[in-house]
């Protein structure tokens, strides 16, 4: 009995379309597939040896001869196909998987770039740094001078006397160096003066901004540690209205053109006169600022300079109450304990 179905004609011809079928859908599959892994599953499961294509090897027998050859070439053409379109796709995905991978991995280890936010200098420190530009604009210099002092700069050469009262009045820290009491943390930017005049020859226009230590306990308008800027200007026939010239042209040029500036009288035993300077603000209330006078006379022969022949002035006042003031800081303590979250903020 002939069927239609079974003549090998038929049969092989059935086969064929039957690899058609098998390879359109391997190859929806491959391109479906999103991972490397896919593919592979997909690879093993169309074209592996338990393949439904690898099955069809086997009725390749039930066919004659002609028949073998006809669809034995196209069911091998077809699973070339579909290893050439898994090749295909496993090389597109793990080029994908690579980038990903690379780009979770990175780290940034960028440097600090121009317009790339990288914090700031410390409020203080933007105080120091406009003072400076104020006083160079002015025609002064910057100088320095080490926070470890000797008793003879910090009080000596400045004209305070042993063991007068004076001193007790600065709470000095004593280092444990040397000789008992000779060797000290600087209780104000005043021994800068010293270091200035016994440096190089006058004359002197100098500002020296630097940290200053009292045994003083922390509180709201107090610090152990803080910051001073200190003037010196020495040149011949510098009188007491220069100093209030300079002092009135710093408030004007810092503050601005609407704040005034007053001298009252005081006491300091390294300048003669001694005045407090204060200034007054647009709302017309006084703020405290610092001391000054003329360099005492004794001051600049310790120091190695004819009096006769060399006058002066000093000022010096401290800078974290004015940057604190000036940014609405109501306790000064704010400044210093570096949390990072105040700290942005100016
Ligand atoms: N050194 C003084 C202080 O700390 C301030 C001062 C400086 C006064 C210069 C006069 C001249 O109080």
């Amino acid at each position: 009995m002939t069927d239609a179905s079974s003549t090998p004609a038929t049969a092989a011809d059935d086969l064929v379309a039957e690899i058609g079928r098998l390879e359109d859908d391997a190859r929806a599959r491959v391109a479906a597939a999103t991972t490397v892994g896919e593919v592979r599953a997909v690879e093993t499961d169309t074209i592996g040896k338990r393949s439904a294509l690898n099955a069809l090897r086997k009725r390749l027998g039930s066919l004659d001869a002609d028949g073998r050859r006809t669809v034995g070439k196209v069911l091998h053409g077809a699973t070339e196909a579909v290893a050439a379109a898994v090749a295909e796709r496993r090389a597109v995905l793990e080029a994908a998987e690579r980038t990903e991978q690379l780009l979770a991995e990175r780290l940034d280890l960028t440097e600090v770039l121009p317009g790339r936010p990288a914090g700031h200098l410390h409020l203080v420190t933007q105080a120091i740094q406009d003072l400076e530009d104020v006083f160079v604009g002015m025609g002064f210099t910057v100088a320095e001078g080490p926070e470890v002092e000797t008793d003879w700069h910090n009080f000596g050469a400045l004209n305070f006397p042993p063991d007068h009262p004076a001193r007790d009045e600065y709470d000095t820290l004593y280092v444990n160096y040397r000789e008992r009491g000779s060797t000290l943390l600087r209780t104000h930017t005043s021994p800068v003066q010293v270091r200035v005049m016994t440096g190089t020859p006058p004359p002197y226009y100098a500002v020296m901004p630097g940290r200053v230590f009292r045994s003083d306990t922390a509180d709201a308008t107090h610090m152990p540690v803080f910051h001073q800027i200190e003037g010196l200007v020495v040149d011949r026939d510098i009188t007491f209205a220069d100093l209030a010239g300079t002092i009135d042209a710093f408030t004007k040029a810092y503050f601005g053109g609407d704040f005034t500036s007053r001298l009252r009288a005081s006491y300091f035993p390294f300048t003669e006169p001694s005045a407090e300077f204060d200034i007054q603000r647009p709302d017309g209330t006084w703020l405290e600022l610092g001391g000054c006078g003329m360099v005492h006379p004794n001051v600049l022969t310790n120091c190695g300079l004819d009096p006769d022949e060399w006058q002066g002035f000093a000022f010096g006042f401290g800078i974290d109450r004015l940057a604190a003031a000036r940014h609405g800081v109501d306790d000064l303590r704010d400044l210093f304990t570096n949390d990072i979250r105040f700290l942005t903020q100016f």
